[in-house]
């Protein structure tokens, strides 16, 4: 179902690799069928017009068909055929990062109750396995943390920001020139795509259903050049980060962007390019990196579910491993997170100012770790200030910052950025 560009890169790696699918998979496979909108659109991939199809039901009901692959996008109709899909006793492979995140833990358990299985690697990091690892080889080892860089449009953006100092507005048209960015980047850019993404792997890791809603997020479009060089001055890169951690059985789920060591290996991952941190009690760091878009990354994931899929229906194998999700943890409101802060603000050139700074976050138990003051601008006897604080609760500073933005002395308040250490 679709024949776009992860549908077309699906379709060719069938026809092109079809004799080591079919040794890998025990059986031939064959594309019986490919729905698409519109019959008369030119195709990237040689397919065979009679089994291109408008009616999505000609597939679902079609007792030929044993796998179904959902590469549509969108919430709707894809969640319906996937449902549909699977009540029909078909397999269903899919990329599809919304459906998966808002309604993956119902759809598991249909196909559960069917005797049947839906596999979604491709959904989260295009081609590079993540879900297979965290379902099998890491299940001995109790996840903590997960870092993730999920999003190559905003990695793209932000890359090309820091190297070559413009701005977020110039970058994102840089990304949409170059096909990295939709016409309408919202989903990217204000983190929502790399949230979908999180509420999938921490569910799995944590064996916990996390729902999109409870994911914290923030985009990146409140980033300015001046941003990124108190960064490196501070020794810092800024990423968008898709963070969870489980601490003390509660789960702190968020993506936003981050002041990050420069040092480490998640600072270090430029332009499009995907990658996955996670720790667990028995494996320690484990870090996933690759290309997280693109027809043949992601047809990689689709086809190695196709594989696994058919490999489960010609051997009889019972359809999955039970207990995926077996608790409820308790999602940490974002007030409760306790982080390192960036402030950088604008306040008035005089005497005195940044004393009374420092008493409202002293008033609000946030202290100090150090202050930046860049040259001042005489014609509007003003001055640019940069905090970095010890860490603090998040409500804390939500609350400094209201009292700081009614100071008269205080002319803005530019940005505030969270520190992961
Ligand atoms: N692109 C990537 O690099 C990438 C990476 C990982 C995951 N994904 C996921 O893969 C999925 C597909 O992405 P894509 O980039 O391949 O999208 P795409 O290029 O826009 O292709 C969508 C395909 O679905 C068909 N389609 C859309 N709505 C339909 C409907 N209501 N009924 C029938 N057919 C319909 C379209 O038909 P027409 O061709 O006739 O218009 C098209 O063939 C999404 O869930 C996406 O998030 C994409």
């Amino acid at each position: 179902m679709g024949l776009g560009v992860v549908g077309g890169g699906v379709a060719k790696v069938l026809r092109e690799k079809k004799e080591a699918i079919a040794e890998q998979a025990g059986c031939p496979l064959i594309l019986r069928k490919a729905l698409v909108r519109d019959l008369s659109k030119p195709r990237s991939t040689q397919i065979a017009a009679d089994i291109l199809v408008t009616d999505a039901y000609e597939i679902l009901t079609e007792p030929e068909v044993d796998i179904v692959v959902e590469v549509i996008g969108g919430e709707n109709p894809a969640y319906e055929y996937i449902k549909q899909a699977v009540k029909n006793r078909k397999f269903v492979i899919t990329a599809n990062k919304e459906v998966m995140a808002k309604h993956g833990t119902e759809l598991l358990a249909l196909a559960e109750e069917h005797g049947v299985d839906i596999f979604y690697e491709a959904s989260v990091g295009g081609g590079i396995p993540l879900i297979s690892p965290l379902n099998h080889d890491l299940v001995a080892s109790s996840v903590s943390t997960i870092y993730a860089i999920i999003n190559g449009t905003t990695n793209y953006i932000l890359s090309r920001m820091s190297a070559e100092g413009i701005t977020f507005s110039l970058a994102l048209q840089r990304a949409q020139e170059l096909g990295y960015a939709e016409p309408d980047p919202a989903k990217d850019i204000e983190g929502v795509d790399a949230a979908y993404k999180l509420a999938i792997l921490a569910t799995i890791a944590f064996h916990s259903t996390v729902r999109p809603e409870d994911v914290y997020h923030e985009g990146i479009t409140r980033l300015t050049e001046r941003d990124f060089r108190y960064a490196k001055e501070l020794g810092y890169a800024i990423k968008l980060l898709a963070i969870a951690k489980d601490i003390d059985n509660s789960l702190e789920v968020r993506v936003h962007p981050v002041f990050i060591p420069e040092d480490i290996l998640l600072a270090k991952i430029e332009g499009v390019y995907n990658a996955v941190q996670l720790e667990g009690d028995l494996v320690g760091k484990v870090l996933f990196y690759g290309e997280g878009a693109g027809a043949s990354p992601t047809s990689s994931a689709i086809v190695a579910d196709i594989i696994n899929a058919a490999h489960k229906i010609n051997s009889g194998v019972e359809a999955r491993h039970k207990a995926r999700i077996f608790q409820t943890k308790k999602i940490k409101p974002m007030a409760e997170i306790e982080t390192r802060y960036y402030f950088r603000m604008s306040i008035v050139d005089s005497p005195g100012v940044l004393a009374q700074i420092a008493k409202i976050l002293g008033d609000n138990s946030i202290s100090i770790a150090s202050v930046i003051q860049k040259g001042t601008d005489d014609n509007t006897q003003t001055a640019e200030i940069v905090i970095m604080t010890h860490p603090a609760q998040e409500k804390a500073i939500q609350r400094a910052l209201v009292e700081m933005e009614g100071q008269p002395v205080i002319r803005q308040i530019s940005n505030f950025v969270r520190v992961e250490e």
